[in-house]
Order: C-alpha cells, then sequence, then structure tokens
C-alpha cells in the first residue's frame, strides 16, 4: 500500500518547509515533490502542516494507584491520544512491593496486549532496592526497558530512599538507563498533611498548600547530587515550579547530564483551579500540584531556553464520580492524577499561536526529544525516510472547543472545559495506516494493533562531555 502526503507543510524539530511524504507499508520511503503518481490513496494536505506523531513519555494507563485504579486501560487511553494526535506513549510499569522487576514487566505487558491500538513503551518503577532487584536492572534493558523511576513522594506507597535511589543510579550509569525522578520531600508533605488534616483544613485546596514548592526545588536538588556522584544520567519529571527547573538549570550550565520535562497542566492551569466552589477542586488533584502564574511564566521560559527538554501529561485519569469523591471527607484521600493525552496537542498547538514557544519547537518537545531520550530515535519523532510512519496532519487554523462530549478518554470529565484552542488534527497515521480521520476514528484502528516498541539505551553518556538531545549545548557552558 502506497500513501501520499501531498502538499502539506513539514514540520520537523530542525526544518519547515513544503514536500510531499510517501509512505509504503508502515515506513516513510520518500519525502520530495509531486510523489502522488502510483499512489494508492492520497491524502490532500495543502494548507496543513504535517507532523511527527506526537509521543507521551509519562502515562498511567491501568494504574492502581491511591485505592483505585486508573480509569483508562490501554485501548481508550490510545483511542483519546490518537484523537490528539498521539501516536506512542511509554507507560509506568510498576515493581510490585517486595516482587522481581520482572513480575511488574509482565504484569503491564499482560495489561496491552491485545488491547494496545498504537505503539508503546514502558518504564519500570522501582518500590524496592534489593540485591537482586538491582541486577534485574540489566535484564530490563536487554528487554527494551530502558528507564528506571523512583519516586521521592508518597510514603508508604511508591516512594523509595535516597540508598534505593543511589543504587539504581549506580546501576544505570552502567548499563546504560535513564533514571526518572518524581522529586517532592514526601515524608515532610506526610507531615503537613497531617498536620492540616488535624485541623480540619480537608478541603481539595489544602493538597497544594501542603506540597510547596520548596520541597519540589529541595528534592530535585537532592536528586541532581546523588545522580552527579553516581555518574548517572537523570531525568526528572513532572516539573511544576522555579525552584525545581532553577536546580535543573543549574546543573545543565556545570555539563551534569541532567534532563527535565513539565506537563500540559502545568502551563494551563493553576492552584486557583484546586480552590474551585465545593469538592469541584478535586478534579485537579495531581502531583506535585499545580502552581502560580509565576511558575507558569517559567516554565514556558524553560521551555523557549532548552532548559526543559519534553512536556508530556502524566494522563492518570480518574473519574470525579467514584473515584475523586473517595476523598470528599479529606483531600488526603482524594487520588493524585488528571487526564491529558488527547488534549496536550491541541493546547500547545494554541501556545504556538501565543508566542510561547515556535512551531518547530514544539514538535521537538513533544516528539523528538522524547525519541531521542528515550532510546526510539529515528524510528520515531521525525518525518525522514526509514522512519515509521506515525505522522499528524495538523490545520494549525482550526478551533476546537474542549468539552467532556467530544473527548475520547474514558474519564468523566476534561480539566479543560470550555477552552478553546486553535489547531486540531485532521489525519492521524500509525504505522502507515489511518487511526483518525477528521475527528473519526477508522476501521482500521483496532485493538491489539499497537506494537511494544524495545527500546535502546541511552545514548548521551560519554563521560566529561555534555551531549544532549540539542545541539546547543555550547551557550550551557557559557
Ligand atoms: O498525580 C500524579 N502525578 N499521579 C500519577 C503518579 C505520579 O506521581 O506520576
Ligand atoms: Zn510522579
Ligand atoms: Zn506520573
Amino acid at each position: 500500500m502506497k500513501t501520499v502526503i501531498s502538499g502539506g507543510t513539514i514540520v520537523t524539530a530542525s526544518e519547515t518547509y513544503r514536500a510531499d511524504v510517501l509512505i509504503e507499508g508502515e515506513r516513510i520511503v520518500a519525502i520530495g515533490t509531486d510523489l502522488s503518481e502510483g499512489a494508492d490513496r492520497v491524502i490532500d494536505a495543502t494548507g496543513k502542516l504535517v507532523l511527527p506523531g506526537a509521543i507521551d513519555v509519562h502515562t498511567h494507563m491501568d494504574m492502581p494507584f491511591g485505592g483505585t485504579t486508573s480509569c483508562d486501560d490501554f485501548t481508550s487511553g490510545h483511542v483519546a491520544a490518537l484523537h490528539g494526535g498521539t501516536t506512542m506513549h511509554i507507560d509506568f510499569s510498576t515493581q510490585p512491593k517486595g516482587g522481581s522487576l520482572q513480575d511488574g514487566l509482565d504484569t503491564w505487558h499482560a495489561k496491552a496486549d491485545g488491547k494496545a491500538v498504537m505503539d508503546y513503551g514502558f518504564h519500570m518503577i522501582v518500590t524496592d532496592a534489593r540485591p537482586e532487584v538491582i541486577e534485574e536492572l540489566d535484564s530490563m534493558v536487554e528487554q527494551g526497558v530502558t528507564s528506571f523511576k523512583c519516586f521521592l513522594a508518597y510514603p508508604d506507597a511508591l516512594m523509595v530512599d535516597d540508598d534505593t535511589l543511589f543504587a539504581v543510579m549506580e546501576r544505570a550509569s552502567a548499563n546504560g538507563g535513564l533514571v526518572m525522578i518524581h522529586a517532592e520531600n514526601g515524608q515532610v508533605i506526610d507531615t503537613l498533611v497531617k498536620r492540616a488534616v488535624a485541623a480540619g483544613d480537608t478541603r481539595p485546596g489544602f493538597h497544594y498548600r501542603t506540597r510547596p514548592a520548596a520541597l519540589e526545588g529541595e528534592s530535585t536538588e537532592r536528586a541532581i547530587a546523588l545522580a552527579k556522584v553516581a555518574d548517572a544520567p537523570v531525568y526528572i519529571v513532572h516539573v511544576t515550579c522555579a525552584e525545581a527547573v532553577d536546580a535543573i538549570a543549574r546543573a545543565r550550565a556545570k555539563g551534569q547530564k541532567v534532563w527535565g520535562e513539565s506537563c500540559t497542566q502545568y502551563f494551563y492551569l493553576t492552584q486557583d483551579d484546586l480552590d474551585r466552589d465545593g469538592f469541584e477542586g478535586a478534579k485537579f488533584v495531581c502531583s506535585p500540584p499545580l502552581r502560580t502564574e509565576a511558575d507558569q511564566a517559567r516554565l514556558w521560559e524553560a521551555i523557549r531556553r532548552d532548559e526543559l527538554e519534553v512536556i508530556s501529561t502524566d494522563h492518570c485519569p480518574f473519574n470525579y464520580e467514584g473515584q475523586k469523591t473517595l476523598g470528599r471527607d479529606s483531600f488526603a484521600g482524594i487520588p493524585n492524577g488528571i487526564p491529558g493525552i488527547e488534549e496536550r496537542m491541541g493546547l500547545l498547538s494554541e501556545a504556538v499561536w501565543e508566542g510561547h514557544l515556535t512551531a518547530q519547537r514544539w514538535v521537538e518537545v513533544t516528539a523528538t526529544n522524547p525519541a531521542k531520550l528515550f532510546g526510539c530515535y529515528p524510528k520515531k519523532g521525525t518525518i525522514a525516510p526509514g522512519s515509521d510512519a506515525d505522522i499528524v496532519v495538523w490545520d494549525a487554523e482550526a478551533t476546537h472547543t474542549w468539552s467532556k462530549e467530544t473527548t475520547h478518554s474514558a474519564i468523566d470529565y476534561t480539566c479543560y472545559e470550555g477552552m478553546e484552542t486553535r489547531g486540531v488534527p485532521t489525519h492521524v497515521l500509525s504505522r502507515g495506516e489511518l487511526m483518525v480521520e477528521h475527528g473519526q476514528l477508522t476501521d482500521a484502528a483496532t485493538p491489539g494493533r499497537g506494537q511494544f516498541v524495545k527500546r535502546r539505551p541511552f545514548e548521551f553518556e560519554r563521560p566529561g562531555e555534555f551531549v544532549g538531545p540539542v545541539e546547543a549545548r555550547e551557550t550551557a557552558h557559557a
């Protein structure tokens, strides 16, 4: 099957130019002019952008957490993602406490097998670090799971101590793994939460009041210091505040192998949403919490200055009815996590219109850098001959009003109800197959067609030399 996407403007991380894209089977085989002759199918992209399918490297599908389970599985989550222009994600498999990493990986493979509509990979959350577990990290890398997450938050659930984190970092330094950190000081937060609840301060707004930015900054600094001693590359997930960005920027300027991501919600929502009337604020409970407008400004600056490399979603949806309401009596019982896998590209398209970032940077932080940092570039994350034909035709001028009625996650709300954004995907292709056309899922988008992507070890690890996924490092050294 030969498909041509004709007449569109290709946007990659490094270039913007008008050309046709020829796809044969699952791959892009040529980029050029007038390639439509002999094609089985021509998608007219005149006046539209042609983007690499977006990659979301931070999602939690079907994840037991906070006394319940996130409500998207690998089918509903993928359908939502595809509607929004995302064609691959990396989900977090979890080591069961006291169990092996392999147990966790097998469990997550079973969740995705037969259900996945688009391609996916796995990170591994390490919850304890017995010597045999640390040895097992090598086997994860061999199986294409080349990134390990440690939580410095959520005591009694996922949190690990500094010894565990350091052991994971040292092994990753040797085996090519990338260590991902949820950076918040879980123990002090626990004290603040208990104190608030005891004082009767139980409404959702106390979620952010008990998780101050200073404790994210402290934890980020600590993780970066441990990574330096272990000589391990480190990636700080869901950065929300100036304190954490500044810590990352300082370490990068000194040449340390540190990368950071933020997530859509931290650019578009604030702690005021947690203070909405009644129990509405529960819809916005995620950790770290939403912050202030000043933090948002620092995050945009960090994206423009290449101090943060990725914008993902931390898609972890819990229904309002029956799940968020578990915390009606106290914010401490609200499951942490919000949806966003469908909304990300549309909201960030609006950000391009608003001048927060260029279209090329938008592609870079949502597709190219994720693929480079997580070992699947150039199979994914760009438009080039040989790459998988994961492609999105994007009508940058079409407007969309976000509503629960028109989103596709299994969740019963969207955080962006009523918000209008500019930019809509008209065609979404996964490995050459058309998945979504003008907002309609096609018959080709079937559960089970999605493939596990075995990722390569981390590649930017030459000792003493900072080689990041973006070339402009000299300025950081200056
Ligand atoms: O609130 C969040 N972020 N829930 C998902 C788990 C995590 O911390 O990443
Ligand atoms: Zn986290
Ligand atoms: Zn997460």
